[in-house]
């Protein structure tokens, strides 16, 4: 039931302010994080000296944006990979790896024979999985379920920012198993982590129609460039895998730092390109050198859109538009700054007339190889 939205997935962007809520709730006690699920499995967390993370789609750029989470608080060395690309090399792969699947609907064939393969090999396995019941989940030892609710747009949004807090949650976890994590940083980020759901709506409430009427001024393009860097990097990625799964336009994500070593060879006039912009009070460093990045596009002829954080006045000279996300510490930048990408998307299949619940070619689990 469409609920009276226009699609499922407009009900569903809608909903991402609640995916992340409904995930955090309950998994907070005195300060810390807590998750029932993975009561008795310290040992298991103090034991492991590497995690891979195994996904598909959307769910893959999800994990990329937990590497730097479990990294920075859980001190723990990550890979991140597609888990068909996994499945079939010799993996090196032992008793010491935590192997965390990352799936929506648990289901996908890829994903389930890359976790299959990593058990066999000797490895730990966890599913972070937004179905209860699913297949992965129960090949799996451990499970932290996130809590979108259930997803029918075919295209990923709410379960993918559910699966970003998810591995928030499971970073801060393990940090606090592992004695990597002061109390101190512990306690900021759950304070981050609850004020996210009012920053989404936030956006919602004040950018969604201006995202919107941006989309609907842009249906004659062609192509279109995200660039990221950090966490904003992923972000990239997945804005550009939404523009293409709903709106059939040719969109590429890349690294921002990536950008004289190739990309600025397909800037010419005219070239939309949206730039995920890091908080200028993160050190300043980042920040300055994708404002470099927009400059030198800029001078070739790009149209600059940028993503930024409100109040940041340095993009405003250089931007074409600019669309403003809440303030938030680095590490919680993508589940704001993924949300006008989601809009953008969606709002441009829409006023190209698509249908974005279905796309063509597409399915909502793919139980293939
Ligand atoms: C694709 C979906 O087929 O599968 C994507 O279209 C999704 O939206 C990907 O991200 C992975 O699916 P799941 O269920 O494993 O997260």
């Amino acid at each position: 039931d469409k609920g009276g939205w226009s699609s499922f997935m407009a009900k569903e962007v809608a909903e991402e302010p609640d995916a992340v809520a409904k995930t955090v709730l309950g998994r907070v006690h005195d300060g810390q994080i807590v998750i029932p699920e993975l009561d008795g499995m310290d040992e298991l967390f103090q034991g492991v000296s590497r995690v891979i993370v195994l996904a598909c789609g959307t769910a893959y750029y999800a994990g990329l944006v937990g590497k730097y989470a479990l990294e920075q608080w859980a001190r723990i060395p990550v890979d991140v990979e597609l888990a068909h690309e996994f499945r079939y090399r010799d993996a090196i792969v032992g008793p010491d790896t935590l192997v965390v699947s990352i799936s929506q609907s648990g289901e996908t064939m890829d994903t389930l024979m890359a976790v299959k393969e990593a058990a066999r090999l000797g490895a730990k396995t966890l599913s972070i999985c937004n179905t209860q019941g699913a297949t992965i989940p129960r090949e799996s030892d451990a499970i932290v379920y996130t809590h979108a609710g259930p997803e029918v747009a075919v295209a990923s949004t709410k379960a993918f920012v559910a699966q970003i807090t998810a591995l928030y949650l499971l970073a801060l976890h393990v940090g606090r198993v592992r004695g990597a994590l002061s109390a101190e940083v512990g306690v900021e980020a759950i304070e981050e982590l609850e004020a996210l759901p009012e920053k989404i709506q936030w956006i919602l409430d004040n950018e969604q129609g201006r995202i919107e009427q941006l989309a609907h001024w842009m249906t004659d393009t062609r192509s279109v460039l995200f660039l990221g860097r950090h966490v904003g990097f992923p972000i990239a990625l997945e804005g550009a895998l939404k523009l293409k799964e709903l709106s059939y336009i040719h969109a590429e994500g890349f690294a921002a730092g990536e950008l004289k070593h190739g990309p600025i060879a397909l800037i010419e006039p005219g070239q939309p390109v949206f730039v995920m912009v890091p908080s200028p009070r993160d050190g300043a460093t980042l920040h300055s050198k994708v404002i470099s990045n927009i400059e030198e596009i800029r001078a070739r002829g790009a149209r600059v859109i940028a993503v930024a954080e409100e109040g940041d006045a340095a993009v405003l000279p250089f931007a074409d538009e600019v669309l403003r996300v809440p303030l938030a510490a680095p590490l919680f930048e993508p589940v704001l700054s993924v949300v006008p990408l989601h809009i953008f998307a969606m709002g441009l299949a829409t006023a190209k007339g698509l249908d974005v619940d279905q796309p063509r070619n597409l399915a909502k689990s793919v139980t293939v190889e």
